[in-house]
């Protein structure tokens, strides 16, 4: 003890002998750090410098053409993964010529890209001719594997299959932003006064998308908001409601889907599944999950009525959101869609109720069945005039 107390303070006792000890064993202390840190910056240069070996001189490219990656080792794979913390969001302009090692499939860099489930009859020509800045992925859900370019295994679950199957095919070379649409241009539930899909993909506020990294197309809480589901309570008490046989089938569903994951007591968001994902926030599951909820809507017995929308109320949980994720419409309009400072007026005329399908025509239709044309709507003009875009 006594010595330990004369290493502490050397100066302070009195005493020849005790005192140059006690400077000895100072200079000895101080030595030994002063050899531990040069070794330690030494040892922190190599690391420093194979950082930079690995950056440039293993023979990772930079993100301008995506290869489907076949990772030799896992160490390969993790240095991919790693690698792309640190991608720009935009490709370089340079390339270098040299060919990749492994090759199946090669896609450009893109920002964003739009997923859309489409059938063999719908005309998606809406795509191309308005929202040209958004790469296309129409799959045609009726069509048999091979008889259109994007196909899904099997014509079940609506949309969902459709999302998941991109997913997994894309899962390694997604874009930054990926939305995922149905596919007609004019839906019921589309969140803007023409409910115009092109409205939607004009407007959707990207930098939102990245900063969180799910979004929900829809704002209004019509529908989904604020409680949809009870799945803890239905798997506790197993009510009687023949009437939502969604809500009776989701707590099994969901434990099977989500194994090891909390039943939660109340789901609530926006319907509908049209959403737009950080590629990030998808990548923060392993493919094999998406792999298997897949598997879950081949397999399933249930109608794609059903099993469709238990997907519609887990697509936000999937992607990070709390269970109940329903954010005030006013904010959500502004931070999704640019359309800020709203007034109570253009507020109540952003979306309206007009049942579960359009009018047959819309949105040319007949003003003397009492509704509006496209053009007489007062919100139009608000949307237009925040956004100064024309469609
Ligand atoms: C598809 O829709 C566009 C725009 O409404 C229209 O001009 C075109 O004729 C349609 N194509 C078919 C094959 O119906
Ligand atoms: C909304 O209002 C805030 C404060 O009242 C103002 O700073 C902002 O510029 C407005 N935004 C728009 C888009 O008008």
């Amino acid at each position: 003890m006594n010595w330990l107390l004369r290493l502490s303070f050397p100066s302070r006792k009195p005493g020849a002998v005790t005192s140059t000890r006690g400077r000895l064993f100072v200079y000895l202390a101080l030595t030994a750090i002063v050899l531990l840190f040069s070794y330690q910056l030494v040892l922190n240069r190599e690391s420093f410098s194979s950082d930079l070996r690995w950056a440039v001189g293993n023979g990772l490219k930079p993100p301008v053409d995506y290869v489907v990656p076949v990772p030799e080792t896992p160490r390969e794979g993790e240095q991919l993964q790693e690698q792309s913390d640190d991608m720009p969001l935009e490709p370089p302009e340079q390339q270098s010529e040299e060919e990749p090692v492994k090759q199946q499939e090669t896609y450009p860099f893109r920002e964003k890209e739009l997923v859309l489930a489409a059938m063999s009859t719908s005309n998606m020509s809406w795509v191309e001719d308005h929202v040209p800045q958004w790469h296309p992925n129409i799959y045609r859900a009726d069509v048999p594997p091979g008889e259109a370019d994007l196909t899904v295994p099997a014509n079940k679950g609506n949309e969902a299959m459709v999302f998941l199957t991109y997913i997994i095919d894309r899962y390694e070379t997604l874009p930054s932003i990926v939305a995922f649409m149905h596919g007609g241009r004019y839906q019921w539930h589309n969140d803007n006064p023409l409910y115009d899909s092109v409205i939607s993909m004009n407007d959707l506020q990207l930098d939102y998308v990245r900063e969180a990294g799910y979004v929900n197309l829809r704002c209004s809480w019509v529908i989904g908001c604020p409680v949809e589901l009870e799945p803890a309570r239905y798997l506790r008490e197993r009510p009687e409601d023949e009437g939502h046989p969604t809500a009776l089938e989701f707590p099994d569903r969901f434990l099977e889907l989500f194994p090891g994951e909390e039943l939660p007591e109340v789901v609530g968001t926006a319907c509908c599944s049209q959403f737009a994902v950080s590629r990030e926030k998808i990548q923060e599951r392993g493919v094999e999950h998406y792999i298997r909820y897949r598997q879950f809507l081949i397999d399933t017995k249930l109608g794609s009525e059903i099993s469709g929308r238990i997907f519609e109320y887990v697509w936000h949980i999937m992607f990070g959101k709390p269970a109940q994720h329903c954010p005030d419409p006013r904010d959500c309009y502004c931070r999704t869609y640019g359309y800020c400072n709203m007034t109570e007026e253009e507020l109540q005329k952003q979306w309206e109720w007009r049942g579960l399908a359009l009018p047959e025509g819309w949105p040319d239709v007949d003003e003397s069945a009492g509704l509006q044309k496209r053009g007489d709507l007062p919100s139009v003009e608000y949307w237009r005039k925040s956004t100064s875009r024309r469609i």
